[in-house]
Order: C-alpha cells, then sequence, then structure tokens
C-alpha cells in the first residue's frame, strides 16, 4: 500500500535533472570520449600473438599484429598508444644494455608502428625494467639502484626512440632529474619537438603485478637485488610529495604529467590537475584491470558498466588522458552508445 502524502514544500528536487535522458546529458559535468584514451600495448619478438593470463584481453602481440591493432585503434578515434617490448630472457642482462641497440625489438616496432600509422601518437618508454636481469628500471650495483648513471642511460634510449619516431618519450623510472636531462638529450640531438610524458608520482604500487608478468619484469628474488622498488617509486601514503615531483618535473620541462596508478590515486590526480597549467595523464594500470575482468568473470561485476565507471571517475578526478588496457573496448562501447562520436 502506497502511503498518502502531501508535496513536500521543497524548492529545489534535485532529482528533477535526472527524470529525462536529454536533461542528465545537458547536466552531465564530466565527458568520456575515445579521444582521452591511450592504449597500452605489448610487443614481441616472433611467433604467434601470446595471451597474457592475468590480463583477459591482452597479449603481446609479434610487429605485424601491432601494427594492424595500432590502425583499428586509429579507426576508433583512440589517439595514441603507449609501447613496451617483451623482451627475451636470453637478451636481458644487469647493464641492460638491450635497451641501446638500434636493431633491437622497441626501435624496429616504433619504426614500424609510425611507418604504417604516422597518424596515431606512439609513447615509449626509457625505464630498464624490460632489459634488466634484475628486474629493476635503474642500474643495480651493491644493492643500490644508481640514480645518476640510469639517467645517464635514459638519455641514450630517449634520443634512441625519438630517432625511431617516436612522438612522446615517457620516463616511468622515477630516478631524479630524468626529465630535464632528457629535454637536454632530445633538444641537442634536434628533437625539439620530441615531447616528454613524465611519470611524475608513480607510486610503488601492489598493482603493477599483472604488467610485470607480461614482461616477465619482477625485481628478481635474489641476493643482493632489492626485492621491491621502494628506493624509487612513491610511497602510497604521500600526496604532498607528488606535488614536489610536479614542481620539479614542471621545471626541468615535462609536457604531460601522469598520476599512476589511477582509481585508487584520485585524490592526486585532482591535486595535481589544480597545480598543474600542462596536460594530466592517468595510468588505469594493470591490476586495476585485472580486477574487473576477474570480478566480471564471475559474474559478480558488468565489466562494461565498472570499467567506463572507473574511467568517467578519472576524468572527473582531473586526468586530460588515461592509458587504459580497456581503451579498445571502452572507444567501441561509446561508440555503440552514441554512433555520432
Ligand atoms: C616499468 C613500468 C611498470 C608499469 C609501467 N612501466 C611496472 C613497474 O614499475 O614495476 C606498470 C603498468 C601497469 O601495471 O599497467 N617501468
Amino acid at each position: 500500500m502506497m502511503p498518502d502524502a502531501e508535496p513536500l514544500p521543497l524548492i529545489e528536487r534535485p532529482r528533477r535533472l535526472r527524470r529525462h535522458p536529454g536533461l542528465r546529458g545537458i547536466a552531465r559535468e564530466t565527458h568520456l570520449s575515445a579521444a582521452n584514451l591511450i592504449a597500452p600495448l605489448f610487443v614481441k619478438d616472433i611467433g604467434a600473438p601470446e595471451p597474457i593470463a592475468s590480463m583477459p584481453g591482452q597479449q603481446r602481440l609479434p610487429i605485424e599484429t601491432l601494427v594492424e591493432e595500432a590502425r583499428t585503434l586509429v579507426e576508433l578515434g583512440v589517439p595514441g598508444i603507449a609501447l613496451f617490448p617483451a623482451i627475451d630472457d636470453a637478451l636481458k642482462t644487469p647493464d641492460a644494455s638491450g635497451a641501446l641497440d638500434p636493431d633491437g625489438l622497441y626501435p624496429r616496432a616504433i619504426r614500424a608502428v609510425k611507418d604504417a600509422v604516422p597518424e596515431l601518437l606512439v609513447i615509449t618508454d626509457t625505464a630498464l625494467d624490460p632489459y634488466s636481469s634484475d628486474g629493476h628500471d635503474g642500474l643495480v650495483a651493491d644493492g643500490q639502484i644508481l640514480n645518476d648513471e640510469t639517467v645517464a642511460l635514459m638519455q641514450q634510449i630517449a634520443v634512441l626512440h625519438a630517432d625511431c619516431g617516436a612522438d612522446i618519450i615517457a620516463p616511468s623510472d622515477m630516478m631524479d632529474g630524468r626529465v630535464g636531462a632528457i629535454r637536454d638529450a632530445l633538444d641537442t640531438t634536434g628533437h625539439t619537438d620530441t615531447a616528454i610524458l613524465s611519470y611524475t608520482a608513480k607510486y610503488a604500487s601492489a598493482y603493477y603485478g599483472p604488467f610485470r608478468d607480461a614482461l616477465d619484469s619482477a625485481p628478481r628474488k635474489r641476493a643482493g637485488i632489492p626485492a621491491d622498488k621502494k628506493t624509487y617509486q612513491m610511497d602510497p601514503a604521500n600526496s604532498d610529495e607528488a606535488l614536489r615531483e610536479l614542481r620539479l618535473d614542471l621545471e626541468e620541462g615535462a609536457d604531460l604529467v601522469m598520476v599512476k596508478p589511477a582509481v585508487p590515486y584520485l585524490d592526486v590526480i585532482h591535486r595535481v590537475r589544480a597545480a598543474s597549467d600542462v596536460p594530466v595523464a592517468a595510468y588505469h594500470v594493470s591490476g586495476e584491470y585485472a580486477m574487473l575482468h576477474a570480478a566480471a568473470q564471475k559474474g559478480w561485476l558488468d565489466l562494461e558498466a565498472t570499467a567506463l565507471e572507473a574511467l568517467i571517475g578519472i576524468r572527473r578526478a582531473g586526468a586530460d588522458a588515461i592509458l587504459t588496457y580497456f581503451a579498445k573496448d571502452a572507444a567501441q562501447w561509446l561508440r555503440e552508445a552514441d554512433p555520432g562520436v
């Protein structure tokens, strides 16, 4: 039985704006489109695409398939990819020297994508972990991650990637001073228009697990090798420190800045957005992708709805661009929801 009720004497009824889809559209404060998304992709050297068990739907792609995927993404309106190389274990060394091979997998993949799909932005990573037999982003000596020696290598890697046509260099290693040093190296080699997307506030996060499966790049469990990345990646407890990293990156010439991971760090995205006069990116990382897939596989969550909710939440917090393994799916979902876009 419905209780009788006199109309409440309300002047404001926020629900009036939620009554009709058209009104909800007018009232919508934040928008998500394919143009906001960047797809991280994994490339491998030979053979067929290899599924990554902890990242359903993601694969290590041989260069040919990578190029096809790049074409599909452009057709869907996704402006760029962030490329990561899965290097054969036999080619990993303590000095990560494979990163400097101009005929290595990464340079070949960058050139192939830029040759075939020049309109797609290619973002490349300068960290050493794909090449390091220690599984660290920097050089390791006496159980320490060396800062300045690593930065000197990053400069060479950045120039190599720019020579291959990379549009944006993204140092994900968290060494101090790398943005300025890379800017300097790019400028003195004629790459004044190559942009730097700094991993400004990259946390020492447990959500990177599936990515490390994808590249087999977890810090190695050996004597003398630090078992985690806490001496260079940030403490999840801190956000003032993110603003300090932001100040340094902007002073050093970062063109775009990034917070990573995304959903557990929405407050950091918001603070960085407020303090930054350059575009802000957020990295919706492998573990954030894996957990939604895992729950969806169990029938506990709706994948499309929860993924799009995570992405709009990251936009609402202040991210202009989102690196996400959902990029292709989300672009497709958004197109189905609004074929005019
Ligand atoms: C390595 C790197 C990592 C990610 C991007 N670059 C892993 C790490 O720092 O250990 C993680 C991305 C993801 O989890 O999706 N420099």
